[in-house]
């Protein structure tokens, strides 16, 4: 069976800690889009592990994979590896040969563009991890992409860059300004240079023999009886198709994504669990509208500045420090409509504990009229006036023990919130999250012991 963890709100929603906890019930943990833009903490043991694309699974001793979905930087990806072995951990991690390939010019792209439309004032600009993801995306949609597979093979990899890289030099140049050989970035646009260094990584995947035809590789495990879990990077809000376009990643974080970037057939990504990761408020590292941010006079502004505090809010990949608003229903509603979640989690109620107030978007408003989801456009979203309803808060607990207890030790005032969300969703609830470490989670249901699925 799968089991299909998606972030249902911005990103940020805390799925590290779940897939790190249910994945020690999984054989195989697969990333199916995104690259190293995601970051992700996993506390274990009281150690604390920042990845941003190696799977999270990897902490356990799980197989993790890198599907033909993800846009992967080889420089990130053993740098991690490495990283953690230093750690004394030993990840066994597969990277799908069909997986695009972020090189150097990606990443300076990905910074000129914005710094463009930042100069511009143009509205536009988007806020990215300066990755290299969107302009990955676009060479993989623009047929110019390099593959992990072409990194294997030195002749194919070398007519690949020789086609590539003049065609990024001119958009570096013409389009962006950009004055290639005067600048720090002309490693990124020498063929040599390239090839040099990534027929080098081609190299060693193809030594430690980390790469793999996912499709089939996941076809022989399922059938060996491996069970496998999907880890969505990022979440729907920023999902470059039912996201608010333009300020989303570029690939698919919901459901459907797992599918696609893997090889593994919708019918059986369908017919296992789909968990939608909800955090008891919101989070954005990026640009784009945020109709319940707490930011409207000092109170607000106060109160963002605790939970901002209290949550850790602050981006794993780039520092940055997260805007903050409540919990917004109608892109709960939207997450789990195109998801078709079977189940939820909810993260971080510790974080919401005595806070002078609490509140949860239910409706907007827009135009005089009332809706329940979001609109598809980002500028009728910008217009949207939240309608709250007000929850009693909660007290801080001993936490560690309601965790150990189960779900009737949480405040009785924090079960009343969770039921409203979960009957507001249509989604029974698996889990909630009281803390950081993967211990700190009063389970109801293990998805990978759901009988019938
Ligand atoms: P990109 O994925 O770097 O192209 O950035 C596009 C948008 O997605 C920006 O608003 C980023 O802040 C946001 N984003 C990308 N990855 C994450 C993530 O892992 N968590 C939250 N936001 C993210």
């Amino acid at each position: 069976m799968t089991v299909t963890i998606v972030g249902s709100q911005l990103g940020d929603e805390g799925k590290g800690a779940l897939v790190d906890r249910w994945g020690g019930d999984a054989d195989v943990v697969v990333r199916y889009q995104g690259g190293d833009n995601a970051g992700h903490t996993v506390v274990e043991g009281g150690a604390e592990y920042k990845l941003s694309l190696v799977p999270s699974g990897a902490v356990r001793g799980t197989v993790g994979v890198l599907g033909n979905g993800c846009v992967v930087n080889p420089r990130t990806l053993f740098e991690e590896i490495d990283g953690l072995r230093e750690r004394g951990l030993d990840p066994d991690v597969r990277v799908a040969r069909r997986a695009h390939v972020i090189l150097p010019y990606h990443r300076v792209l990905d910074g000129i563009e914005e710094d463009r439309k930042a100069e511009d004032d143009s509205g536009v600009e988007v806020g990215t991890t300066g990755r290299g993801i969107g302009p990955t995306y676009e060479d993989k949609a623009g047929r110019r992409g390099i593959r992990v597979g072409d990194l294997l093979d030195p002749a194919v990899l070398r007519e690949r860059l020789e086609y590539a890289v003049p065609r990024k030099r001119t958009v570096a140049e013409a389009a962006c300004g950009l004055d290639v050989a005067g600048s720090d970035h002309a490693a990124a646009f020498d063929v040599d240079a390239l090839y040099e260094e990534f027929s080098g990584f081609g190299e060693r995947l193809d030594k430690d023999g980390m790469t793999i035809n996912c499709s089939d590789f996941l076809h022989r495990r399922r059938a060996a009886g491996d069970r496998i879990l999907f880890e969505g990077a990022q979440g729907t809000s920023i999902d470059v198709d039912h996201g608010n376009y333009p300020f989303v990643t570029s690939s698919n974080p919901t459901a459907g994504g797992a599918a696609v970037g893997s090889g593994v057939g919708v019918t059986t990504v369908g017919a296992g669990e789909v968990v939608g990761i909800v955090k008891g408020y919101l989070s954005r590292v990026g640009a784009g509208p945020l109709p319940t941010e707490l930011d409207g006079d000092d109170h607000e502004e106060a109160l963002a500045d605790e939970i901002r505090e209290k949550g850790g809010e602050f981006g794993t990949v780039t520092g940055r420090p997260r805007r903050i608003g409540w919990l917004d229903l109608p892109m709960l509603r939207h997450a789990s409509r195109v998801s078709g979640f079977t189940g939820i989690a909810v993260n971080h109620v510790d974080v919401l504990a005595e806070l002078p107030d609490l509140r949860v978007c239910t409706d907007y408003e827009l135009d005089g009229e009332r809706i329940d989801t979001v609109p598809t456009t980002t500028e009728r979203w910008e217009r949207c006036d939240p309608v709250y309803r007000e929850f009693e808060t909660w007290p801080s607990v001993d936490w560690a023990s309601v965790a150990d207890e189960g779900y009737d030790a949480l405040p009785a005032a924090t079960r009343i919130y969770l039921e409203f969300v979960v009957d507001e969703v249509d989604a029974a609830v698996y889990a909630v999250g009281v803390g950081p470490d993967r211990e700190a989670t009063v389970e109801l249901v293990n998805p990978f012991e759901r009988t019938g699925r």
